[in-house]
């Protein structure tokens, strides 16, 4: 059942570059230069039309909405909200007829989601979903939405189900933009294309497995980590955070760079295991300086870094290098090697990695 994988997570892991891929079968071709989402297709004008989205989520899956947050700004101009579930509902959140929520859920069971989407629906807004689990609470109480097709989910800590998740936010994202003309017919193509080569990418990062497994090595004792990101990578930052945390026990916070000075900066001394997204691209530049900054109260650093980047390699203290993809497509990417991290940490300090202690796979209490 666990495919020849010592554990579930492991397997869910490597299922990914097909995970992906079957997420975004029948929904993309990229010679006819066309994407779609058939579950939203009577949605697709009001989409596009739309003032405001807010999206509701918990863990893993409220990551995945913060990558959608930047992804339906940056290429459809539309406002988004993330909100957590559980906050949502309990502060009388504004909100009309002309809302739409999009609620993020792989199991589509958990209960302050859920109760979210019912409180949205009573308040006359639209309410789409992005689950997982077919024929879930969540899928059914829905007007529409788009299935991630990952499969099952085994493993308490969601791995390929947060990447489903951001890959059907990147479709819708673009079907809105192309309905409301947002984005240039090159771009568009540019970043269908590049989506396309991203399982094939996935198995590339997969292939490094062992070089990850000795990085684990050397930090499975530490007691606390910091996961830094900019832009969209900011929130890989937060869920590579979370699953070091939840499956390993290891204290991890995920912070944007820029707010390092503002109070963590305190936190770093030779002790301090430093992950950095620091991938070519918008804020390049400014995340190299970031990793100046850490180097110089004598952080140690692993890098996440575009292949071939030799400025990077020449700071870090270990890299690992992920094939070159548009700006927009870097969270799937980027995910990859900071799970294999947390799988391997939490196995070398022997704790229990598909079923951690504390925690449920769905969450259906409030
Ligand atoms: O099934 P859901 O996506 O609604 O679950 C939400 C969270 O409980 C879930 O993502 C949780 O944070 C995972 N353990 C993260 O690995």
């Amino acid at each position: 059942e666990k495919g020849g994988y010592e554990h579930f997570m492991l397997k869910e892991i490597h299922e990914q570059p097909r995970s992906i891929r079957d997420c975004f079968r029948g929904r993309l071709n990229v010679e006819k230069g066309w994407v779609g989402l058939g579950g939203i297709k009577d949605y697709e004008k009001q989409l596009a039309n739309a003032k405001r989205i807010i999206m509701v989520a918990c863990g893993t899956s409220w990551h995945a909405g913060l990558v959608g947050e930047y992804l339906f700004e940056e290429l459809t101009r539309i406002p988004v909200e993330v909100e957590y579930a559980s906050e949502f509902r309990y502060r009388n959140p504004i909100i009309s007829e002309e809302d739409i929520v999009i609620a993020i859920s792989q199991s589509g069971e958990t209960a302050d989601t859920l109760a979210a989407l019912n409180l949205a629906k009573d308040k006359g807004a639209t309410i789409l979903g992005i689950c997982n689990v077919v024929g879930s609470s969540i899928s059914r109480v829905t007007d529409a939405g788009s299935y991630t097709h990952a499969g099952p989910e085994i493993g308490v800590a969601s791995t390929k189900a947060f990447t489903a998740q951001v890959t059907v936010l990147t479709l819708m994202a673009l079907t809105i933009a192309r309905n409301k003309g947002t984005l240039k017919e090159s771009d568009f193509r540019r970043i269908i294309t590049e989506l396309d080569l991203i399982p094939e990418k996935v198995s590339r990062i997969l292939d490094k497995n062992e070089k990850l497994e000795e990085i684990s090595k050397v930090y499975k004792d530490a007691s606390n980590a910091l996961y830094l990101g900019r832009g969209i990578s900011f929130p890989v930052a937060l869920e590579g955070a979370l699953k070091l945390k939840e499956i390993s026990y290891i204290h991890a916070e995920g912070y944007p760079a820029a707010e390092m000075k503002h109070g963590p900066i305190a936190l770093i001394d030779e002790e301090m295991p430093v992950f950095v997204i620091a991938t070519k691209g918008t804020s390049y530049e400014k995340v190299v300086s970031n990793i100046q900054e850490v180097k110089a109260r004598k952080g140690k650093i692993i890098a996440v870094i575009t292949e071939g980047d030799e400025q990077v390699k020449g700071m870090a203290d270990h890299y690992i290098e992920i094939p070159e993809t548009d700006d927009h497509l870097v969270p799937l990417l980027a995910t990859i090697p900071l799970q294999l991290i947390s799988y391997h940490v939490a196995v070398m300090r022997g704790a229990n990695v598909d079923q951690p202690r504390n925690l449920a796979k769905s969450v259906t209490v409030e």
